[in-house]
């Protein structure tokens, strides 16, 4: 059976985008694959947290995971730090990748230029590492496959470059792992501006849709999202990006071919419209089960004992064979 591995991570409000371009997929193919998904607060300190912040998101993030319809009797669902050999193996793999890999990562750049004066000398450590964190995540599970947004693509790559490095230097060790990235919405857009992804620091609070946002306050968000002048409809990303997002949008929703349903719509609004229902109606029982699930704290947490317990079982295994192989001495 397919190994599959994923994260998000516990920090600002889950997001349309996360849901269309990973949660949803998780979700939809759980029953095919032995799968294991996770809430990253590891790799969420690597930018200043509040701890009490920390610790409520992170309980958040793993009601969301059930609540998008992830089934913990189906699936693996746990914390990634209560899983201490993710860090251990995160050291010998920063021992394999290279520096300059490390330094072309698009997100180290984004990430840290937007930080302080933008000079990168008080960005952490940590963010500049995060990609080796990340391949230890996929790795320590022997995942083949791991569904994720466009956005991760590159640390994808970083992460098969380095396993494959690794068994080359040490003899196989590790799987090597393939992103799934799905054909419709791997990449959600921002409704105000279009042109960049949707994200948790979106400029204006207009442009990114929480999957826990009120109804109204949905429908308000596509109805004024920006598109151009023309109101031709077409799927172009290049020169109608605001229209093509919101064809993707619904499509993604609907499992419908966002350039067949561009022929359907004359108008903008009901385009908008529609696109604004369809994210309703995929939304509100997503939204019904995290208040459940918040209202019985108890299940939650034996939810997230399992799986830690779960996650420890395997990953200790892949470490000890990955120090062993590296040519540590093993303990008598
Ligand atoms: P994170 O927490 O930023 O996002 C979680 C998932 O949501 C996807 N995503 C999007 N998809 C479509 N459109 C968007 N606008 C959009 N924004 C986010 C992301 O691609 C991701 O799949 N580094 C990862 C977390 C991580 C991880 C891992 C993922 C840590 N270890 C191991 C996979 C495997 C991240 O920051 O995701």
């Amino acid at each position: 059976m397919t190994r599959v591995l994923s994260g998000i991570q516990p920090t600002g409000d889950v997001h349309l985008g996360n849901y269309l371009g990973a949660l949803r997929q998780w979700a939809l193919d759980q029953h095919e694959h032995d799968s294991f998904y996770c809430a990253v607060d590891l790799h969420a300190i690597t930018v200043q947290q509040n701890p009490e912040e920390l610790r409520a998101k992170t309980l958040e993030t793993m009601a969301t995971l059930v609540a998008v319809g992830l089934d913990p009797e189906v699936c693996t669902l746990f914390v990634q730090s209560h899983v201490p050999y993710h860090t251990e193996l995160s050291w010998l793999l920063e021992c394999t990748v290279s520096f300059g890999e490390l330094r072309r990562m698009t997100q180290f750049k984004d990430k840290s230029t937007k930080q302080g004066d933008g000079s990168q000398e008080h960005v952490s450590a940590g963010l500049f590492t995060y990609p080796a964190l990340m391949a230890a995540d996929i790795l320590i599970y022997d995942a083949d496959r791991v569904p994720v947004g466009d956005d991760q693509r590159q640390h994808l790559e970083l992460t098969r470059d380095v396993a494959d490095r690794f068994n080359s230097r040490y003899g196989e060790t590790f799987v090597l792992p393939s992103a799934a990235i799905p054909q419709i919405a791997a990449r959600v857009m921002d409704l105000q501006e279009p042109t960049n992804k949707m994200s948790k620091s979106a400029e204006s609070a207009l442009g990114a849709v929480g999957i826990f946002e009120d109804v109204e306050s949905i429908a308000k968000k596509f109805k004024r999202a920006v598109t151009d002048s023309s109101n031709e409809v077409r799927f172009d990303f290049e020169s109608k990006p605001g229209v093509s997002n919101l064809l993707s949008i619904l499509g993604a929703a609907t499992d419908r071919d966002p350039e067949l349903l561009a022929e359907q719509y004359t108008q903008y609004g009901a385009l908008k419209a529609d696109a604004a229902d369809a994210v309703i109606s995929v939304l509100e029982p997503v939204q019904l089960r995290r208040s459940e699930l918040l209202a019985d704290p108890a299940e939650l947490d034996r939810i997230i004992a399992r799986g830690a317990q779960k996650a420890c079982e395997v990953a200790s295994v892949t470490v000890r064979r990955a120090k062993e192989a590296m040519g540590f001495l093993s303990p008598s």
